[in-house]
């Protein structure tokens, strides 16, 4: 059955995925904590992610840059002057809209009712307003589109304006001269200004990528959709530093490498498209989004961006530090070295909890299950996310099936001797079925069930958690089967 996001949110907090932040006083809008699975989870994303990038790839290294940098950094980026989003607010509700979200979801309800045409000319229209930044003219088609109307009757709302979406915080004791800093939002400029610190420690010849996972902020106007638009977030970025004319080809390759990464993880192919932007960002000369299909629709998980030399000059030019790298390699056209040029740059950056989201709202599935044999037979529904065994948070539970008679000791032997291996729960409380459900609804890919004739042979029953199906086998095969089913 179709899921919606409140089960699935509901799901999450429940079972120690995600809890609203400072819940107790009343939570903090789009700020979200992980709880003790959700950690996991995450922390298995993540894990994969950098794997996929530092390890798989030779020429990938990784970085871990402060959240905090010089506040030219940031002029120097452009988001100073052009990280914003356009915003109008409604005199009477108080309420602040996102412009483009407005004109978006117009968009999207044109689309579900058949109307591609319209849909696509709509976003085309904002997409060339937005690009030429004619707030006027944005506010004009809004009300074009009738969308200010059922929202106030008297029409009192503002223009458009420009919104800066960052943070910023002082550094240093006031009385001393404290200086406005930002907290990053996205983690990529971190990355851009140790280009030459990492290309020369790491000995990397262009073309070379560099990946980070961390932190990022966004005073985000429109914060809706749980943990899919949050105001702190994390982002796995690598920005990947090629020869001039040659970004054309690595724009491709990772955007076909991170799309078939999404579906090793377990993204269907039918749930995910591109979508090239209608409005690039100010940075971007070519923008492509990997998007998901959410229980709200289809929305960006990742995007990849063509970002040109555009970062690494403008370092140059704020900081007067060269960015140049010396190619060494011959051009076969002239038969002497391409040399001395500043790197275009090809980024992915996809954000973790926007993966999670994907990750739960694919796994998350209600269904009907038969359950016992002829006149005992019968429906009930059950509620398991089917999460890849790489990512679940936990990968086994062991459970004896009495608690007595030297059963739950041989749980905790078989335990010890995997739990280096693999994060594994042991549970010896309520009946074997309503165990069984427990790590259903947590994801857990295996149970392994410790039974009388474990103790004379050494083997136990694996019950599998999308088939049900059990599988009886020896004890000292567990590592190696747990082993390939959690690898990607
Ligand atoms: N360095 C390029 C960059 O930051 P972006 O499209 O603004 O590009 C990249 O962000 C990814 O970061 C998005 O695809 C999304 O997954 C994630 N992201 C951006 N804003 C977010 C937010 N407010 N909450 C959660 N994830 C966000």
């Amino acid at each position: 059955t179709e899921s919606t996001l409140a089960d699935i949110v509901s799901h999450a907090k429940e079972y120690g995925f995600v809890f609203p932040s400072s819940e107790i006083y009343d939570g903090l809008a789009a700020v979200y904590d992980y709880g003790p699975n959700g950690v996991e989870l995450k922390n298995n994303l993540k894990a994969l992610w950098w794997k996929a990038m530092t390890q798989l790839n030779q020429n990938v290294v990784g970085i871990d840059a402060a959240i905090f940098m010089h506040p030219t950094t940031w002029k120097a980026s452009g988001h100073v002057d052009g990280f914003s989003d356009p915003m109008i607010d409604n005199l009477d509700s108080k309420k602040r809209y996102r412009a483009d979200v407005l004109l978006e979801e117009r968009a999207a309800e044109y689309e579900k009712n058949g109307d591609q045409a319209r849909a696509d000319a709509l976003l085309a229209e904002m997409g060339r307003l937005l690009t030429a930044e004619d707030l006027a003219g944005v506010k004009q088609l809004i009300i074009d589109e009738k969308i200010l109307c059922p929202i106030s009757k008297t029409g009192n709302w503002t223009d458009v304006r420009q919104f800066n979406l960052m943070f910023s915080t002082q550094m240093g004791a006031v009385a001393e001269g404290s200086s406005e800093i930002y907290l990053r939002p996205e983690t990529a400029q971190g990355i851009f200004v140790n280009f030459l610190n990492v290309q020369k420690s790491a000995r990397q010849k262009v073309p070379f990528g560099i990946a980070q996972i961390g932190k990022a902020f966004r005073n985000e106007i429109v914060a809706r959709q749980f943990i899919f638009r949050m105001r702190e977030f994390e982002q796995m970025e690598m920005q990947f530093f090629v020869r001039p004319g040659t970004e054309g080809e690595w724009y491709e390759h990772w955007k076909a490498t991170r799309r078939r990464w999404h579906e090793v993880m377990g993204l269907p192919a039918d749930k995910l498209r591109f979508h090239d932007h209608e409005k690039l960002a100010h940075y971007a000369k070519a923008a492509v989004d990997i998007e998901y299909e959410f229980p709200f629709g289809f929305k960006e998980i990742e995007g990849i961006h063509s970002r040109s030399d555009f970062d690494l000059t403008q370092h140059q030019q704020y900081s007067r530090k060269k960015q140049n790298y010396f190619d060494n390699d011959l051009n076969p056209e002239t038969g002497k070295p391409y040399g001395n040029y500043v790197p275009y740059v090809v980024e992915t950056s996809v954000g973790a909890d926007r993966l999670f989201l994907a990750t739960l709202c694919q796994a998350f599935q209600k269904e009907d299950i038969t359950e016992g044999e002829g006149e005992q037979q019968k429906v009930k529904s059950r509620t398991v996310l089917r999460l890849h065994p790489a990512v679940a948070p936990v990968k086994a539970a062991i459970f004896p099936l009495v608690k007595k008679d030297g059963l739950p000791e041989k749980a905790t032997e078989i335990y010890n001797a995997l739990r280096h291996d693999f994060r594994l729960v042991v549970e010896e409380k309520d009946s074997i079925g309503t165990r069984y459900t427990r790590q259903d609804l947590i994801g857990t890919p295996f149970c392994i069930a410790v039974d009388h004739q474990t103790l004379e042979d050494n083997t136990v029953t694996v019950r599998h958690r999308d088939s049900r199906e059990q599988t009886r086998m020896p004890i000292s095969e567990l590592r190696s089967y747990i082993g390939e089913a959690v690898s990607l």
